[in-house]
């Protein structure tokens, strides 16, 4: 943790395509079945998909995140920070502005799906006010798992 800078460095920035390799290593740590690099470049070019990042100015990205806006509904499809930054506040402030971004796009209800053993996710969101309203059984491999299904009203 010694080259990090504070986080009040970090900058908050919309994904570009340059960002695509650091994302994907990222995401590569953080998940079990990670998306692929094509996949956020693909997203990259999709109207309606909000792909945000924070910036450390000493590492490059240490976070991202995707939600994707149709008419007045939003999906969090993705968040993700480095794991040699989390626990600093970093998840808190990314989802408060994707969600932000999301609101100023019209969208009113927006709904994520979270792993049933992912409890520090699912604190941020009820922090965020999102609410459990239902599971889908077994939804997830590597491990299989249930997922929750959790929606917040913008
Ligand atoms: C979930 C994740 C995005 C949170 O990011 P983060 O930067 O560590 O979170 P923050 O430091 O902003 O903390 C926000 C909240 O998360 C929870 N949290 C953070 N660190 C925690 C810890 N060590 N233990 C338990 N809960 C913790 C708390 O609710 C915290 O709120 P608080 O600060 O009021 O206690 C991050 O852990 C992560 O990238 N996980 C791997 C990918 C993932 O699971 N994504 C979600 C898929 S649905």
């Amino acid at each position: 943790m010694d080259r990090v800078a504070p986080s009040s460095a970090v900058v908050a920035r919309r994904m570009v395509m340059d960002d695509v390799p650091r994302v994907a290593s990222i995401e590569a740590e953080a998940f079990t079945s990670p998306w692929k690099a094509d996949t956020f470049a693909t997203l990259l070019q999709r109207p309606g998909a909000e792909l945000w990042v924070l910036d450390d100015p000493e590492v490059g990205v240490v976070a991202y995140a995707v939600v994707w806006c149709i008419l007045d509904q939003g999906e969090l499809a993705n968040i993700a920070v480095a794991s040699s930054h989390r626990g600093r506040g970093l998840g808190r402030r990314l989802l408060g502005l994707v969600l932000d971004a999301a609101r100023d796009r019209g969208v009113k209800s927006i709904y994520l799906e979270v792993r049933s053993t992912n409890i520090r996710a699912a604190d941020l969101y009820r922090a965020f006010g999102f609410e459990r309203i239902g599971v889908r059984r077994d939804y997830y491999d590597n491990p299989i798992e249930d997922a929750i299904l959790m929606v917040a009203r913008l």
